[in-house]
């Protein structure tokens, strides 16, 4: 079953938006693998967004999700890396369209709520990054 890696970044964490995060993404019919509370240490945050690193804006990117707790996810279920990136809307708050979770809760690009997979690779990557093996139930062999 395809698996994405989901977090709730420090801002949806303080807002209490955790559980309507979670929420959406249960009554969407998608199930919850993982999940933890932490604050992502610096090393990890420059790793996770290493594709950013030459960006202007990569600096504020890692120094504000470090920040605070995030909510880090994994979820699984058919097609999840695409739909929950519908789910989520635009990166760009701005052009998120209502009913998706930064159309509904976000203002700004940088304090966009929640960070979803954007492909396979980047998937298996962030869930390698965040998780061990222990954390992550396998629900073949649970149920
Ligand atoms: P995310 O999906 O976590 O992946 C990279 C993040 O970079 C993105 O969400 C945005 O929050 C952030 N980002 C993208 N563009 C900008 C920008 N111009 N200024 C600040 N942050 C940005």
């Amino acid at each position: 079953m395809e698996k994405s890696f989901i977090m709730v970044k420090p801002d949806g964490v303080q807002r209490n938006l955790v559980g309507e995060i979670v929420q959406r993404f249960e009554k969407k019919g998608f199930t919850l693998a993982a999940g933890k509370l932490m604050t992502i240490p610096r090393e990890l945050a420059e790793e996770h967004y290493g594709e950013h690193k030459d960006k202007p804006f990569f600096e504020n990117l890692v120094s504000f999700i470090t920040s605070g707790p995030v909510f880090a996810m994994i979820w699984e279920g058919e097609d999840v890396i695409k739909t929950a990136r519908k789910m989520m809307g635009a990166t760009n708050p701005a052009e998120a369209e209502p009913g998706t979770i930064r159309g509904d809760y976000a203002v700004q690009v940088s304090m966009n709520v929640i960070h979803g997979s954007d492909s396979s690779e980047s998937a298996q990557r962030e869930i390698n990054l965040f998780f061990n093996e222990k954390e992550q139930v396998d629900y073949q062999k649970t149920m």
